[in-house]
């Protein structure tokens, strides 16, 4: 028997199409890549969560000499909400990205580790994040859940 695994995200053309909310966390994303630190590869990401508590708080990749250690936008933030906001948990993230090699004009999406990561808070949380994708301008991928992301992924259930 074959069986078929389908995610869903909503596509918009620009900003101008989204809700005010959204619009607003996309736009903190875009423009809080400078706090990226990436001398090797140049590719500067960043992300934006929204919090229950209404806060914005922002994360960006720390990359390092020796390549491995470096880690990605997505987690340098979620590591800091875990430990500055420990009462809080994220309702939305954006992540956007500066390119200094190439163009910035395309979504790009989490990493494998980084979409782990994010389904162990959802869990954690027991609330979905909602994740906005988009480059510098141009189009935005908006998913529901990180879950969406993840289809079979590994978790804590599985151990029980
Ligand atoms: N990177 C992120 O921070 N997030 C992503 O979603 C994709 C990749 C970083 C890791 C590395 O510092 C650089 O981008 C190039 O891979």
């Amino acid at each position: 028997m074959k069986k078929q695994l389908l995610t869903e995200y909503e596509l918009f053309e620009d900003a101008s199409e989204m809700n005010a909310e959204d619009a607003q966390l996309l736009q903190e994303a875009r423009s809080h890549t400078d706090l990226s630190y990436a001398p090797y590869s140049k590719f500067h990401v960043a992300a934006a969560a929204r919090l229950d508590n209404g806060k914005i708080v922002f994360g960006a990749n720390q990359e390092n000499a020796s390549y491995p250690v470096g880690i990605c936008a997505e987690r340098t933030l979620l590591s800091a909400i875990s430990s500055q906001y420990p009462q809080q948990k994220v309702l939305t993230m954006a992540v956007s990205y500066k390119n200094e090699l190439g163009d910035s004009l395309h979504p790009i999406s989490p990493c494998g580790i980084c979409r782990q990561t994010l389904t162990e808070y959802e869990q954690r949380w027991q609330h979905p994040i909602r994740i906005i994708l988009s480059g510098q301008e141009g189009k935005i991928f908006v998913l529901e859940s990180a879950k969406d992301l993840m289809p079979l992924s590994f978790s804590a259930d599985d151990m029980k």
